[in-house]
């Protein structure tokens, strides 16, 4: 939520930025602004309401810099608007900020300090940067004295920081607690930002930032303190990544590349743990912890949620150790009865979902679990935070509607899942070739994005002029169907839910009316004898019904057929069907689909 950037000792400064941000607006989309300065003081702040490209439209030649931040917002306090847009600035000029995250306590601080200052706009970051002006104007405090003060107030909020000083233009004070934020490194020049994928094109050597670090940047120094005061000395590390990674190429799309991306993924995630053997390479450590567990917890929101549903499966299946899932915003905050000897695994892509991160906290400092984090960021902060970590090799997720990152979760948890019940001796384990399994959904994902034609045609005849639309499905079906109907309404705006297919006659078939479609999920033998019952029973009260069926259990009537492989891993099938589903729905409703309204990909806050 929000990505912010910054640049000291650069005369592309503007153009840096502005690139950065344009990486960074997967993140949120609805303003942006940037501010600028050079070493003769001179200064500019250019803001909009809108996209990247309605701020580039304002940035005139005339608008330089040799230091600046930038800022693209997803809302929190305030609506949308150039007055709420960052960078936020004191009334005298002297300051400006960018954030992401938010303050909690603002209206308090507010009331207690800045009682005489008049605010032009609703957010609780404006509170920060009067703040920071108050105590150099009222307390005397020198700008990093100022800066640290007004951090210290902020309780139980979650912050990442970009501050200038008119007066000192090539310094940018930083701060951190909770959002994530990198220091890039440079020669003679140096950049912050939320995700290193925004400044890839001018350095790939990144320091992390840790929770409650403050650091003064300049184009030749940069200096962590910890909370306390204290210096910090930090390794940097390397993103081994190609810029060219993040492009959308010839695709109109980044959801449609990622999308065609999914046989590629299912390949990369064979060679990183499966090269030339049916055993895992997973790490002996890691395996022993989680055989000592009694219950695995799979901790996930959204997407990452509809994952370790299908994860629930393949760990109890394989491993014969009891598996709960839980949605991450809800377990935060509960009082879990949980076994003797828990062990944690958090599905995220971005590794800075707050909600999941709220969980690991607890899991670190409360229950002194074991811990595994499966994400597709290296160094991010739940990957840093837990005991072990996996990557999920899916290469930039870029689209907010996440396709390639479900499918790596769900290939990873299969790929350790097996490790585990090998150590365990699980004889089910044992038989299943999860390397031959991965292939055969990679080849069978290939064929079905090779016909997404016919998807196109179905999208334009039964999607795309509906206001509802439902999912349905038993077992792991009734899982995919929970994740094809969040594809569909995020992207579409189409109101669409997914059912157990079975509880429709318990409530839900009131909805149905004449028309209103319905897509069945049939990959699972045991149950879809019922499920083609309950299909009678919709089509019976007018529904358009249409099915994504395995090529094992297909009738002559059945519309979308897929490739049958090991019934577990179905779901790395079924879905991607209805991705391209609601990809194509979405294009015809005439929608932006890689930045859906109100969305953004990152979500830092909770
Ligand atoms: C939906 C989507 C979200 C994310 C969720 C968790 O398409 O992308 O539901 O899955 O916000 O994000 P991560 O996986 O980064 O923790």
């Amino acid at each position: 939520m929000c990505g912010i950037v910054g640049v000291t000792g650069r005369t592309d400064t503007v153009e840096i930025l502005v690139s950065g941000l344009e990486k960074l607006e997967y993140r949120g989309y609805d303003s942006a602004g940037i501010y600028v300065n050079n070493s003769e003081k001179q200064d500019h702040l250019v803001k909009t309401r809108g996209k990247i490209a309605d701020l580039k439209r304002k940035i005139t030649s005339q608008i330089k810099g040799t230091t600046g931040i930038g800022h693209t917002r997803w809302a929190t306090n305030g609506v949308p608007s150039v007055e709420n847009a960052h960078p936020q600035f004191s009334t005298d000029n002297r300051f400006y900020l960018v954030h992401n995250g938010v303050i909690e306590n603002y209206e308090e601080l507010k009331a207690q300090y800045l009682n005489n200052v008049k605010f032009v706009s609703q957010t609780d970051t404006e509170v920060v940067v009067q703040l920071v002006d108050y105590f150099v104007v009222h307390e005397n405090m020198n700008t990093k004295q100022a800066f640290k003060k007004t951090l210290s107030l902020l309780k139980g909020s979650s912050y990442a920081f970009l501050l200038m000083d008119r007066d000192q233009p090539d310094t940018l004070y930083v701060a951190k607690n909770k959002s994530p934020l990198l220091i890039g490194l440079g020669k003679n020049f140096n950049v912050v930002c939320s995700d290193a994928l925004a400044m890839l094109h001018v350095t790939k050597n990144f320091l992390e930032l840790h929770d409650g670090e403050m650091v003064v940047v300049t184009p030749q120094t940069v200096e962590i303190t910890d909370q306390a005061g204290k210096k910090v000395q930090r390794e940097a590390f390397h993103v081994d990544l190609d810029p060219k990674e993040t492009d959308r190429g010839a695709y109109p799309y980044y959801m449609l590349k990622e999308i065609d991306e999914q046989p590629a993924v299912l390949h990369r995630i064979q060679k990183a743990y499966l090269e030339n053997t049916d055993k895992p390479a997973i790490s002996t450590e890691l395996l022993t912890a989680m055989k000592h567990a009694d219950r695995l917890y799979i901790v996930g929101a959204g997407t990452s949620y509809h994952a370790g549903l299908v994860g629930k499966q393949l760990f109890e299946k394989l491993t014969q150790i009891p598996t709960e899932v839980v949605v991450a915003s809800e377990f935060a905050y509960a009082d879990p009865m949980l076994s003797q000897r828990p062990f944690f695994i958090f599905l995220t892509q971005s590794g800075e979902t707050a909600d999941s991160r709220q969980v690991l906290v607890r899991v670190n400092n409360e229950w002194h679990a074991p811990s595994l984090t499966i994400t597709n960021v290296e160094n991010s902060t739940l990957y840093r935070e837990a005991t072990y970590q996996l990557l999920l090799n899916a290469g930039p997720e870029i689209a907010v509607a996440s396709t390639k990152a479900y499918t790596a979760q769900i290939a990873v948890e299969a790929v350790v899942a097996k490790a585990l019940g090998e150590v365990k001796e699980i004889e089910f384990a044992q038989k299943f070739d999860v390397r031959r399994e991965l292939s055969l959904a990679a080849n069978g994902i290939q064929s079905i994005v090779d016909e997404k034609d016919k998807l196109k045609k179905i999208a334009h005849q039964d999607l795309a002029k509906t206001r509802n639309a439902f999912y349905i499905g038993r077992g792991v079906d009734y899982f995919v169907a929970l994740e094809a109907a969040l594809k569909l309404k995020e992207i579409s705006y189409i109101q669409a839910e997914g059912f157990a297919s079975g509880e429709l006659k318990h409530g839900t078939i009131a909805l149905i009316e004449d028309h209103t479609p319905v897509i069945a999920l049939i990959t699972q033998a045991k149950t879809a004898g019922h499920t083609r019952s309950n299909i009678q029973e919709v089509k019976s009260r007018g529904a358009q019904v249409l099915t994504i069926v395995s090529e094992a259990l297909a009738k002559k009537e059945d519309r979308i057929v897929i490739p049958t492989i090991s019934e577990l891993l179905m779901p790395l099938m079924s879905v991607v069907p209805a991705q391209l589903l609601a990809y194509y729905a979405s294009l015809e409703r005439g929608y932006d689909v890689d930045q859906p309204r109100n969305l953004a990909k990152s979500v830092t806050v909770e």
